[in-house]
């Protein structure tokens, strides 16, 4: 079979600059309530949970997961409410506060740059940027269609009391700009308490066991087939889910299922990862320094691209791909994979024969075998 690769000009399209990134300031019910007015939301990839109607999406094409982002600055309030699919916060800038449980009283854990956090399913969540204005996160949601938010009952009395009415249909109505409420669809209702009662608890220490604190990271020098190779020396973290690593007991910090991995790339300039290919959906989401990645092509020469700061790329599946720090600074990477189960990289054959001179294979199945 003949391998389907993409031009350099569909390549580009899949580059989301930051300032790509398309603000949606009215994408949720608590838009207008004070605290929470000052909130710009992105859709990055895929269309996430997003209530307005109008968000831009830089990329549609289904990834398993969606990625989105959110600006807030200091004071600014992201109301409870609760997901049907994983949640992960990776935060670029600033400090934050998460809460959670049903008021937002069952603990809180406080995270800086550089930070991320796994809010287990079906219990409500909320934070607010307690840091610098510039405030950033970049949030992962779990599958495709993330189905849409459950807001906290004093988040839909705070909106309506602003105008805002949420849709059973997700469409959200502004009363205040003349917008009526449609007929034939049902206004979203606070969530009964006995259903409210029947959310699980999440200890403090529980939640804490899902955030990777980069301050106190613990890194794994060695778990990939080019680790030991020229150019491919780099300290990776496994974050959540077994991710790309060849070496397949690389320890992560969460185990559960989210339809996707996440893990964080550390190297030195000149340092990434040598040439592979990946059959599975993978987006580089940069947290520090500059990125050089370089795509085979189906026109014969390779598409190349310098990521900095926030940038995010979804490298396509099935081409091979190269990717190196080429600032002056150790680089810091977050690439996420789709899917829960671990995946094989195709490495090249130089990569390989490299590997082999420094006591590492490849088993049968592409698992790394340490000599
Ligand atoms: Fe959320």
């Amino acid at each position: 079979m003949t391998k389907q690769l993409m031009t350099k000009e569909e390549i580009a399209k899949r580059v989301i600059r930051k300032e790509d990134f398309v603000a949606d300031k009215a994408a949720f019910i608590d838009a207008k309530t004070p605290g929470s007015d000052k909130k710009e939301n992105y859709c990055i990839i895929g269309p996430g949970v997003s209530e307005s109607g109008t968000a831009v999406i830089n990329l549609k094409e289904p990834h398993g997961f969606n990625v989105g982002a959110a600006a807030m600055p200091n004071g600014c309030v992201n109301s409870l409410h609760l997901h049907q699919t994983a949640e992960v916060f990776i935060v670029a800038r600033g400090t934050w506060r998460f809460i959670w449980g049903n008021e937002g009283t069952d603990g809180e854990a406080v995270l800086n740059a550089g930070d991320v956090i796994s809010l287990p399913i079906h219990i409500f969540r909320g934070f607010k940027n307690i840091g610098s204005d510039d405030g950033f996160l970049f949030s992962v949601l779990g599958e495709d269609d993330p189905q849409s938010v459950t807001w906290g009952p004093q988040v839909l009395r705070d909106a309506k009391g602003h105008g805002l009415v949420l849709m059973e249909d997700g469409r959200l109505i502004d009363t205040s700009k003349g917008m009526e409420i449609p007929e034939g669809v049902d206004v979203i209702k606070p969530t009964p308490q006995e259903e409210l009662d029947a959310l699980r608890k999440v200890s403090q220490e529980e939640m804490e066991s899902r955030v990777f604190w980069f301050e106190n990271r613990v890194p794994d020098e060695d778990a990939f087939l080019d680790s030991r190779s020229e150019g491919g020396k780099k300290l990776t973290y496994g974050i959540i889910g077994h991710g790309i690593a060849t070496d397949v007991n690389r320890p992560s910090i969460v185990n559960n299922e989210h339809s996707f991995g996440l893990e964080l790339i550390e190297a030195e300039p000149g340092n990434g990862l040598n040439k592979f290919s990946q059959p599975t959906p993978q987006v580089l989401i940069v947290y520090k320094g500059e990125w050089k990645v370089t795509v085979e092509s189906a026109d014969g020469e390779e598409f190349e691209v310098v990521l900095t700061e926030k940038d995010v790329f979804s490298v396509p599946k099935d081409h091979m791909r190269s990717i190196k720090n080429v600032g002056d600074d150790t680089g810091f990477l977050y690439i996420a994979s789709g899917g829960d189960e671990w995946t094989a990289l195709d490495w090249s054959e130089e990569v390989i024969e490299d590997a082999k001179k420094h006591n590492l294979e490849l088993d049968e199945e592409g698992k790394l075998v340490k000599k």
